[in-house]
Formats: structure tokens, C-alpha cells, sequence
């Protein structure tokens, strides 16, 4: 079995439940991205419901006002985000954009979330390089580089591109965000019962514990 696979397999017996995955509407993944950029699962998952309900689609965002909009995001922080969605909304009109240059335009959306857009909406082959990608694609293939460096991360985003191919991109995105955060974790990664083992090339040189490197200017 592939890395692929394994990594794939591993997803759909151990998937989290989330209400943001399993759709279609690349409206609904959108939102929900730029509520997780920088908060967390649990917390975003109240608040992407209740605005979901009230925002279903581009159009009933674009006709709220921006007063509403920021009640729905109350407590979430980083408002300037909810302003982004609502003037985004108002640009689209109807329909949300479907190549990645165009999701990359979107004020507030950088490579990350639309690669995770492309990918979760699109199931095109974007990897979605955010720090749970970084350091298990730094262990799989040893990337010894220092992952706070934009070359690195280039690198990495070039395997995990490569990675992709041929393969249901969702499924390893998502695959790889829940292994991360069972499995391949930041400090003592349980390597004992990871599925990956005998392609991991950090587990099989003893460097599991060292990588990823990362080192802020
Ligand atoms: N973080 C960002 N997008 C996510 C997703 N679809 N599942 C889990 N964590 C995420
Ligand atoms: Fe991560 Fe260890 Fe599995 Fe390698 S063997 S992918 S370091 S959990």
C-alpha cells in the first residue's frame, strides 16, 4: 500500500465528525476556513454553525449589514476577518470563484486557504500546507530545512502537490490535519502505532523527536 493509502485508510476509520467537512458548497468551506486561520476546531464549530443558519449562501451575506455580521462573529476575535467575508460577498454577487488564482485574490485568503478550498470544494490536487502538513511531510520525507523559511515551505508544498496526485486530495488533507493531531504530534509523536512507519524516513534515521526544524528569525 502507498503512502497514500495507508494515509487515506487511516482518515476514514479515524475522522473527526466536523460539521464543515463532507460538503460541497465552497461557500460553506470558505467561511469555515477563515474561521479556523486562527482559531481553534472546538471553538470555531458554535459559531460556524449559528452563522451558516443565518448566512446560508454569498447573496444573504451580501445583504446583511456589516453590524449583523460582527454579532455572529462576537467572541471569535480577529474581526477584520467577518469584515473580509462580508466585502468578499458583496464582490462575488452569486457565485463563488472555482480557480485557484481567483479563491488566492479573496481578501483575506493566502496559499493555505485556497489550496484547502480548491481541495475540499473542488477535490483538485492542492496540498494545504499549514503546520500539521509541514511537520508530517518534514518527518515522512526528512526535510532537515528550517520550516519557518519560505524556501522550505515551498518545498514541502511541492512533495505534498506531488503527494496528491492521483488521489482524492480531501480525503489527505483532512487525513493529514487528524493524523497530526493523533498521531504525528508535535512533541513525542506516537510512532508506535502510526501506520506510517515503514515509510517514515525520520522514524526509520531516529529523527522523529528533532523534526521539523523550526527556527523563527
Ligand atoms: N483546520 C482547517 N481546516 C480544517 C478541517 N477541514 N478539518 C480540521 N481542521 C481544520
Ligand atoms: Fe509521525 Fe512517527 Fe508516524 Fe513518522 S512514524 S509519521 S514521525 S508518527
Amino acid at each position: 500500500m502507498s503512502i497514500q493509502e495507508k494515509l487515506i485508510k487511516w482518515y476514514e476509520v479515524n475522522k473527526r465528525d466536523l460539521p464543515f467537512r463532507d460538503i460541497k458548497d465552497p461557500y460553506k468551506i470558505w467561511v469555515s476556513e477563515i474561521m479556523l486561520q486562527q482559531t481553534t476546531v472546538t471553538a470555531v464549530i458554535p459559531y460556524y454553525k449559528r452563522f451558516i443558519e443565518r448566512f446560508p449562501d454569498i447573496e444573504t451575506l451580501a445583504n446583511a449589514t456589516i453590524e449583523e455580521v460582527y454579532k455572529y462573529w462576537e467572541g471569535l476575535g480577529y474581526y477584520r476577518r467577518a469584515l473580509h467575508l462580508h466585502k468578499s460577498a458583496n464582490l462575488m454577487k452569486d457565485t463563488f470563484p472555482k480557480e485557484y488564482k481567483d479563491i488566492l485574490a479573496l481578501i483575506g485568503v493566502g496559499p493555505y486557504t485556497a489550496s484547502a478550498i480548491m481541495s475540499f470544494a473542488y477535490h483538485k490536487p492542492y496540498i494545504a500546507v499549514d503546520g500539521n502538513a509541514l511537520r508530517v511531510l518534514s518527518r515522512l520525507y526528512a526535510i532537515e530545512e528550517n520550516i519557518a523559511l519560505n524556501k522550505t515551505v515551498k518545498t514541502i508544498t511541492d512533495i505534498g502537490n506531488q503527494l496528491v496526485i492521483g488521489y482524492d486530495s480531501a480525503k489527505i488533507n483532512q487525513g493529514i490535519m487528524d493524523f497530526a493531531n493523533a498521531v504525528c504530534l508535535p512533541v513525542h509523536p506516537h510512532c508506535n502505532e502510526c501506520p506510517l512507519q515503514k515509510e517514515c524516513t525520520a522514524y526509520l534515521t531516529n529523527k522523529q523527536d528533532v523534526l521539523p526544524i523550526n527556527i523563527k528569525k
